[in-house]
């Protein structure tokens, strides 16, 4: 990832303060073109976040929803090159059906299984890319700078999507342990086994036990989302230096998150990870690796 600006040039200069922007209100015929597929699509704050980004910096640019029928997923990707698109984001229910429907992909999204970012190459041909493994990782060194990964015993709740990026990202990080916890034991075995790696299932009755001794834990079930409902673990035996990650960003404080914040353990909400694993597609698609300031998830969320 290079902060690189390859020739972008702002159709309006941005304000230099970090304020709202004032630049950038509409786009001329050159803008580059980027989006988001997904069915459906409308639930995404991908578009509000990149066009926020793209007006601060004063980016001739446009980043759109693109809700695509599954019948139409392998037409709309290749597409995109003839359309002039730099490349899009993949969001649910595409991402593992994208691996396949890209020309190249990253060693991480051959790991996840999944895509969730593509470049246009020069010659037209798609690269995929899974960021949501850098995303996790970068939200929680950005929430805890003095957070060692490296040597961390690390508690992961679920074993979908989700959980296997955050689990590549723990393990790239180095962590000594990971605790796999999962309602459906089989499906736990079967991501330990795709990953490998220092990871221990831990059966979903033990839970709790499981905790003691943890460094860090991490919800990625939907568990806690709005209305659904909330995780049933009791913090009891997790350690009050424990770092609490919950993957779920609506609402920004889950249960987990109030009860480990009640009892005085570090605690980073889902939109972190949004927010990180959209930077490198920005930087590719429009010149500049883009900035996590701190009024980006109040203006992200300010629907
Ligand atoms: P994603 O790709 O977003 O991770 P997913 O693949 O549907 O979504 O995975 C959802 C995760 O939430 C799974 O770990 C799921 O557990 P199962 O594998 O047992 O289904 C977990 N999950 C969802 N609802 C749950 C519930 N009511 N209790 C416990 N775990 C639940």
């Amino acid at each position: 990832m290079t902060e690189s600006a390859d020739g972008a040039a702002p159709a309006v200069a941005a304000k230099g303060d970090g304020s709202q922007p004032e630049a950038c209100r509409t786009i001329s015929g050159a803008a580059r073109l980027a989006g988001v597929i997904g069915w459906p699509v409308e639930h995404s704050l991908s578009p509000r976040l990149h066009g926020l980004w793209l007006r601060r910096y004063g980016i001739d640019g446009a980043y759109v929803p693109l809700a695509v029928r599954p019948e139409h997923l392998a037409e709309a990707l290749a597409a995109l090159p003839k359309l002039g698109f730099r490349g899009v984001n993949i969001t649910v229910p595409y991402k593992e059906t994208a691996l396949s429907l890209v020309q190249r992909a990253s060693p991480a999204a051959l790991r996840i299984g999944a895509v969730n970012t593509i470049v246009v190459a020069p010659d037209g041909t798609l690269d995929g890319s899974n960021t949501d493994c850098i995303g996790f990782l970068d939200s929680l060194l950005h929430a805890r700078p003095g957070f060692c990964a490296a040597g961390a015993s690390a508690v992961v709740i679920g074993a979908g999507g989700a959980a296997r990026a955050v689990i590549v990202g723990l393990l790239d990080a180095g962590v000594t342990e990971i605790r796999l916890v999962n309602r459906t034991s089989g499906r736990a075995a079967a991501l330990a086994e795709a990953l490998g790696g220092p990871i221990r299932i831990v059966p979903w009755a033990g839970r709790e036990a499981g905790l003691a001794g943890a460094t860090l834990l991490v919800n990625t079930t939907t568990l806690g989302m709005r209305h659904q409902p909330a995780l049933d673990l009791d913090l009891a035996l997790l350690p009050p230096d424990a770092v609490v990650c919950d993957i779920v960003y609506v609402p920004a404080e889950t249960p987990l998150l109030a009860a480990a914040r009640a009892r005085g353990n570090p605690c980073i909400g889902g939109l972190g990870m949004l927010l990180h694993q959209a930077r490198p597609g920005f930087a590719a698609w429009f010149g500049r690796m883009p900035e996590i300031t701190a009024d980006l998830p109040t203006l992200v969320l300010a629907g």
